[in-house]
């Protein structure tokens, strides 16, 4: 039997999980990233990832993670969807949507981090998901502050 404080009707909204406000666009990569995810290749860690890369006019490239029974050669979905990108000609992004079944949601690797940074528009942000809907949003920049790019092997003095 559920419990009600005398004459106070239970605040169904902090209960249920929050949801992000989404563009049409942002929308549609998150259904592309729900969809891709349901062709995860994931045997092995039972863990399905789907994601799903904007470029700056609206391009969308999805990608799901596939293991391989070395393990060491499995790829994850974000870095599916990149490369995915990269090969179809973008070169900056400017969202990436994540989707896998946990709450609270999970973040891209840090292999997938740096090689989102790479491609990365200023500003780019990560949407983190499940099937339901999106849960948050998070500049790259938050989730990986120092990374390593083209400026570390063109600027700088070796010591
Ligand atoms: N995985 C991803 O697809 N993205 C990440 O950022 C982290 C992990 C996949 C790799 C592997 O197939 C499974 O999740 C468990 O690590």
């Amino acid at each position: 039997m559920q419990r009600q404080t005398a004459g106070r009707k239970p605040d169904r909204k902090k209960s249920a999980k929050s949801q992000v406000q989404l563009s049409p666009l942002i929308r549609r990569a998150w259904k592309a990233a729900v969809k891709v995810r349901e062709r995860a290749y994931a045997p092995y860690s039972e863990f399905q990832v789907g994601a799903s890369v904007l470029g700056a006019r609206g391009k969308m490239y999805s990608g799901c993670n596939v293991e391989n029974a070395s393990f060491g050669a499995t790829i994850c979905a974000e870095r599916n969807a990149m490369l995915h990108a990269v090969a179809e000609g973008l070169s900056e992004w400017t969202d990436v949507v994540v989707v896998t079944d946990m709450s609270p949601p999970a973040c891209p690797c840090a292999l997938c981090l740096q090689v989102l940074s790479e491609f990365a528009a200023p500003g780019a942000r990560v949407w983190l998901a499940d099937p339901r809907g999106v849960r948050e949003v998070v500049s790259l920049r938050e989730l990986l502050p120092r990374h390593f790019g083209p400026r570390e092997l063109s600027e700088g003095t070796r010591t």
